[in-house]
């Protein structure tokens, strides 16, 4: 089937199998902030955004992405290095493989929620579990981003 989406601003068209999923169509097509680290919804690698809202996109049948705005941390390199700036000056920087994931989920909780709490940002990042350099110098740097600490 073929499906029509805006890809980070861009109308765009890819031929997809019934049972793909939204993170391999992306990733055959380019777009490689997106990563998997499990396959089975547990890790948030795969987090983009769909209308603006962080889905996991190895959950999501391509064919249900039709029509939709997708945004992935391609469309988003300034805020993205904004925030990245912030992780580093706080010493709390990721790898490569889980950090797109975690900073789409982070920049959309921006949106999202106004003044949070610390046990807010900690309930909106549930899904994405790897954090192996830690867990308090992300949350202090989350909070410094957000404008809260
Ligand atoms: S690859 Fe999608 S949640 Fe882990
Ligand atoms: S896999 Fe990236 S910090 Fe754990």
């Amino acid at each position: 089937m073929r499906i029509e989406i805006i890809l980070n601003g861009k109308k765009v068209a890819f031929d997809v199998k019934n049972d793909e999923f939204l993170a391999d169509t992306l990733r055959a097509n380019g777009v490689f902030s997106v990563r998997k680290g499990c396959d089975t919804t547990c890790c948030g690698l795969c987090t983009i955004w769909i209308e603006e809202k962080p889905v996991l996109s190895c959950a999501i049948l391509s064919i249900r992405a039709d029509g939709k705005n997708i945004t992935t941390m391609e469309g988003l390199h300034k805020e993205a290095e904004e925030f990245a700036q912030v992780l580093v000056a706080e010493g709390s920087e990721q790898c490569g493989f889980c950090s797109p994931g975690f900073i789409m989920t982070v920049l959309a909780m921006k949106r999202e929620l106004k003044n949070p709490t610390e046990e807010e940002i900690i309930h909106y990042l549930t899904g994405n579990l790897c954090r192996c350099t830690g867990y308090l110098g992300q949350l202090r740097a989350i909070k410094k981003y957000l404008g809260v600490a």
